[in-house]
């Protein structure tokens, strides 16, 4: 197959992680018989040192030109008082190509379990927990606005936005154990009412067969840290997603280790890990590439179609634990650590 790949080294610990999957990736094309043409986007803080814009049109249109996205993280200090900040290419990246469904699986094998800052007794069966994040509204892209002495975001959602991603979660649920927790905070909000009955109709009309509950969202956080096996999909909006979804990533090991899919109804998808450009790390060849790489195994199988591959990536990567190698943020007793691109290669190197 021809795959035709965007990849948006960003900042931060960016360039070095996506170089790491890249080498994954060509692994990949020469045991399975693929060709990947790159074609590298500058955006985020990168652009907007060199263009003056997060996102210039151009490097927008390489990426709707391509047949999928991979982006490694953008942002840091540098640009935090710049009028554009380089967050806001990944907003538009996300608005402009329609990414409403951002799937962030957070597995934790055992070999990891010592690495979770969780009690063992809750994660040495593993976990499987799924954040279904809607990814285009919300108080993210709601009406926003400051005076001199004060500053407004608005938290606003259609039934049609709700619909559409908690079909998502259903959908998903339906291919793991069949329960979704739709998280929300209905005892207070407007947007949170109507986000809870509209799940609930779509459950009804549409997917009898997945169990539903709903949770707020200040209980989700205590129950995800107190009892996170109870959980297989959990469906919420952007910013519960954003929160929640960095919990469940360290109670897994760490957050180097959490991939995510951000879909919409049509290619590309984008591919991200869901840490940021950890600054404090960045260009010292410490920062972890496993969510980057799995990011790439959810590429291969969903916006490919190429399921084999993306579990020959899982694989690789499950079998570079169980040897014992861990990169600095896996806390896990006695275990040397390895480097990016030492991760990468090892990783490269299990794909047969
Ligand atoms: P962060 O995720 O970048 O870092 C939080 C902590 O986790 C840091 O100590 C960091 O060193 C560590 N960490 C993160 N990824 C790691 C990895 N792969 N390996 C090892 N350690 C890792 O969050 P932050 O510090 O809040 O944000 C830094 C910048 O990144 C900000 O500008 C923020 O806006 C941006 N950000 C970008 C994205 C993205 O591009 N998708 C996501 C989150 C944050
Ligand atoms: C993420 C990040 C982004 C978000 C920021 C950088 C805009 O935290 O992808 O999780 O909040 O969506
Ligand atoms: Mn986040």
């Amino acid at each position: 197959m021809q795959m035709h790949i965007a990849v948006i080294p960003g900042d931060g610990i960016g360039p070095e992680i996506t170089q790491a999957a890249k080498m994954v990736l060509d692994k990949i094309a020469s045991v399975f018989g693929h060709e990947i043409a790159y074609t590298e986007v500058c955006a985020g803080g990168a652009a907007i040192d060199r263009f003056g814009d997060p996102l210039p049109a151009e490097e927008l249109k390489k990426c709707q030109s391509a047949d999928s996205v991979l982006l490694g993280a953008v942002g840091g200090p540098k640009w935090d008082s710049a009028p554009r900040r380089p967050e806001d290419a990944l907003l538009a990246l996300r608005k402009a190509l329609g990414l409403y469904a951002n799937l962030r699986p957070a597995l934790l094998t055992p070999c990891l379990a010592q690495a979770s800052p969780l009690k063992q007794e809750l994660v040495q069966n593993g976990l499987d927990i799924l954040v279904v994040r809607e990814l285009t509204g919300g108080i993210y892209f709601g009406k926003r606005g400051k005076d001199a002495v004060s500053a407004f975001d608005v938290e606003q959602y259609s039934d049609f936005e709700i619909e559409r991603i908690a079909r998502r979660a259903f959908l998903s649920a339906r291919g793991r154990k069949g329960c979704v927790v739709s998280v929300d905070k209905a005892n207070v909000l407007e947007s949170s009412k109507l986000w809870r009955s509209i799940v609930s109709r779509v459950q009804q009309e549409e997917f009898p067969d997945v169990a539903l509950s709903h949770m707020y969202v200040d209980n989700a956080a205590m129950q995800i840290a107190t009892n996170p096996s109870q959980f297989d999909v959990i469906v919420t909006t952007n910013m519960f997603g954003d929160i929640l979804s960095d919990l469940t990533s360290v109670i897994t090991g760490s957050i180097g280790l959490l991939p995510s899919a951000s879909l919409g109804d049509s290619s590309p998808g984008m591919y991200e890990p869901i840490h940021g450009s950890a600054p404090d790390i960045a260009g010292e060849n410490k920062a972890n590439p496993i969510a980057t790489i799995l990011s790439c195994a959810m590429m291969l199988k969903l916006d490919f179609g190429l399921a084999s591959e993306a579990e020959a990536i899982e694989r690789a990567v499950n079998g570079v634990l169980e040897d014992g190698w861990r990169t600095f943020d896996i806390k896990d007793n006695d275990k040397p650590y390895i480097g990016t691109a030492e991760m990468g290669r090892l990783i490269a190197d299990c794909i047969k």
